[in-house]
């Protein structure tokens, strides 16, 4: 490197506009992602940040001896080893805020879409079968007369509860602790609000906490009438357990944005009629990924220049 740019290391693939707004201001580099990085000793010597979509493990962060941030894209950092981070004094950054609306908004429509199996309705009419064959089918479920209990209520949870009060839904919680501040019913345990309500509504982050609580007792619990809607985290779900609810009509029906193991979904999914599947697009919008990005880029480049991290993540506060 010629000059005294900082290096900000890219593992994998970003959005574009991180990378334009890096340009010119810092020394980019980028590697495939992997298990390990592969980089000469010297040019991981030189990396100050990472900027990433996606993870970094413990050994990418024991192979950078002079890393001070890794700024990652999205709310959630599942992919992101905060705790060793933390120990070695490195700062993580998420992309909260710029995105609850939109993933609220998508939340709706994918309940609305898996209630009323209004993409089916669509391809009928797409396929002829409409002037064919008649009206397409009645849909099984309604909105109407529903409870709906959210499983999370940071930030996003909160937009989705304001969206769903016009829908005229009695609306709950389950978190670790009651915001007595909120006007919804809270369930003191996620089985409790299974069986209180009809919709249940993941936003939960994918922690060690969450890893498969949605199961076998929770969606019986929920019941054949139930709609089990994801927007959180594929790793919360134990998906062999989903499957089996919604194939025995155990549960009535689910709306996924997310995947325990994406882009992987399982086949059994694709054949079931009661399932909305969506390529987990919840805040994939242009605007909103710009937005996301750009703080990306803000959050890096106010760190290297004045030691300024936007949105640090809980696990690594930044002092002063
Ligand atoms: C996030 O920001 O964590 C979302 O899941 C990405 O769309």
């Amino acid at each position: 490197m010629s000059d005294s740019k900082a290096t900000v290391l890219v593992p994998g693939k970003i959005h574009p506009r991180v990378l334009e707004r890096f340009e010119g201001q810092v020394e980019i580099i980028t590697a495939p992602s992997g298990a390990e990085p592969a980089l000469s000793a010297d040019v991981a010597a030189r990396i100050k940040a990472i900027a990433v979509s996606g993870g970094v493990n413990a050994r990418w962060i024991d192979a950078l001896p002079n890393l001070e941030i890794i700024a990652n894209f999205g709310v959630g950092y599942d992919g992101v080893d905060t705790k060793h981070a933390a120990s070695r004094g490195i700062v993580v950054t998420n992309t909260p805020d710029v995105l609850n609306d939109e993933v609220a908004d998508t939340t709706i429509a994918l309940l609305i879409n898996t209630v009323r199996r209004l993409y089916q309705a669509e391809s009928y009419l797409r396929e002829g079968k409409w002037a064919a064959n008649g009206p397409f089918a009645l849909s099984p479920f309604s909105l109407r007369g529903r409870k709906v209990g959210l499983f999370g209520m940071g930030r996003i949870g909160q937009e989705i509860a304001k969206r769903l009060e016009p829908f005229k839904v009695e609306i709950g919680y389950h978190t670790r602790s009651k915001r007595s501040e909120l006007p919804y019913t809270y369930y003191a345990s996620l089985k409790e609000m299974a069986q209180a309500v009809d919709v249940l509504i993941c936003i939960v982050p994918g922690t060690a906490e969450t890893h498969k609580v949605l199961n076998a007792e929770i969606f019986a619990a929920l019941g054949s009438n139930g709609v089990f809607i994801n927007v959180g985290r594929g790793s919360s779900v134990d998906e062999d357990a989903l499957l089996k609810a919604l194939q025995d009509g155990v549960l009535g029906a689910a709306g996924l944005d997310v995947f325990y193991a994406e882009p992987k979904v399982p086949d059994a999914f694709l054949s079931l009629p009661n399932v909305t599947l969506l390529p987990h697009v919840a805040s994939a919008s242009v605007p909103t990924r710009n937005a996301m990005a750009d703080l990306v880029a803000d959050n890096v480049l106010g760190w290297l220049k004045e030691r300024k991290a936007l949105t640090p993540v809980p696990e690594t506060p930044v002092k002063g």
